[in-house]
Formats: C-alpha cells, structure tokens, sequence
C-alpha cells in the first residue's frame, strides 16, 4: 500500500481532523463551510461531515441516547482516520457533547486531532433556533436535546477557541484557518 507520507507529498500538505465540538447552533457549520472554502482556495483537498451526511448515511440506525453518541462518534472518528492515512483534510462538525465521547475520538485518532470549541451560550443558540429544535425540545417533543435535557460539557484545554457570539464568522474562521495552515504545512525541502 502506498505510505500517507507519498501521498501527502502528491498533495502538498498533510492530513488532520478538525474537529468541532458546540451547542446546536453554536456556528460549528457555518465555521467548517467557511473554513473549507479558504483551505480549498489554498488547494488544499477537505472534507467536510456534519450531521446531514453522516446521521443520513453511515450512522442512520443511531439516535441521540448516550450509547448511541458514542457510537456515531466513534464511527465518524475511524472515517476521520481513513481520510487523514490519505493526507485529506477532515472537517468534522459534531456537538460531540461529553468529554469522554471527545477523549474517545481523541484516542482513535492521535495526534491528527485538533479540538475546537465552538462556543456560544445556550441562550444565544437558543435564540438563533435556526432548526426550530430548542422550541420542541422545551415543548418537551424531543427528549435530550443537548443543553436542555442532556449536558453538554464544554472543552477544558481546547486547541482553539471560537466565541461566536462576540466575534464575526469572518473572524472566527480567518483565527482558524490561520491555526489550520500552520499545523498542514509539510517540511520545506530547502
Ligand atoms: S452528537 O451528540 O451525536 O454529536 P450530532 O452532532 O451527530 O450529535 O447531531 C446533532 C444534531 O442533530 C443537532 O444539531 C440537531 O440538529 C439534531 N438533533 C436532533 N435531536 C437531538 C438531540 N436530542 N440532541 C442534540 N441534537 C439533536
């Protein structure tokens, strides 16, 4: 099997998995939309999994218990893996609620992983109610919806911290994009 480290080389830059963790609404799609235009205007490949094209597809048998989190989380982070063995950079959009569940897909991806919060307070997110998710979950039509009835665990030590609430998408995703070139760049052959 050709090595990661050839085809990293016929990319011109390494793999990593981004990997978003926020509320519902926080802004973790719009960050990964508008960071993969600007690593894709770099030429860098990306890939982008959000919960449209995972929970419709792979992961369509799972729903939001806490075994089932797990799961889809430890799915999506072994897809994580195919993808980076093959220098592609991963843009994953997850709420990924708990520590455990994120320390998990820490521990199958390694070093590859990048923990960002997406951090905006449940009443902005609530607020926003783009999906119209928070009005049923307090209408009590979902049950463990995460901030209302399920916890989310905000990161201790993430790599890079998102503020939605109190910056512009434009800023945030520039701070990230800028973290990001950084940590794909390939030792220069000078
Ligand atoms: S995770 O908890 O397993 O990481 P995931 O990111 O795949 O969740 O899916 C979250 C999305 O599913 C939310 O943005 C929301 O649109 C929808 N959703 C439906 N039910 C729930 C629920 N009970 N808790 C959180 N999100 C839900």
């Amino acid at each position: 099997m050709i090595s990661r480290e050839r085809k990293e080389q016929l990319l011109g830059h390494r793999g990593l998995a981004i990997w978003m963790t926020g509320l519902s609404g926080s802004g973790k799609s719009t960050m990964g939309l508008l960071l993969e235009e600007m690593l894709h205007g770099e030429g860098v490949v990306t890939r982008l999994l959000d919960g449209d094209n995972v929970r419709t597809g792979i992961n369509n048998n799972l729903g939001f218990s806490d075994a089932d989190r797990t799961e889809n989380i430890r799915r999506i982070a072994e897809v994580n893996r195919l993808f980076t063995d093959c220098g592609i950079v991963v843009i994953n959009c997850f709420v990924s609620p708990t520590r455990a569940i994120r320390e998990q897909a820490r521990s199958i991806i390694g070093s590859d992983f990048v923990e960002v919060f997406v951090d905006a307070p449940l009443e902005v997110c609530e607020q926003r109610d783009v999906k119209g998710l928070y009005q049923k979950a307090r209408a009590g039509e979902i049950k463990q919806f995460t901030g209302i009835d399920a916890p989310f665990e905000a990161p201790e030590m993430p790599e890079v911290h998102l503020p939605t609430a109190n910056e512009s998408p434009e800023q945030s995703a520039e701070r990230l994009f800028e973290h990001i070139i950084e940590r794909i760049q390939l030792p220069s052959n000078a």
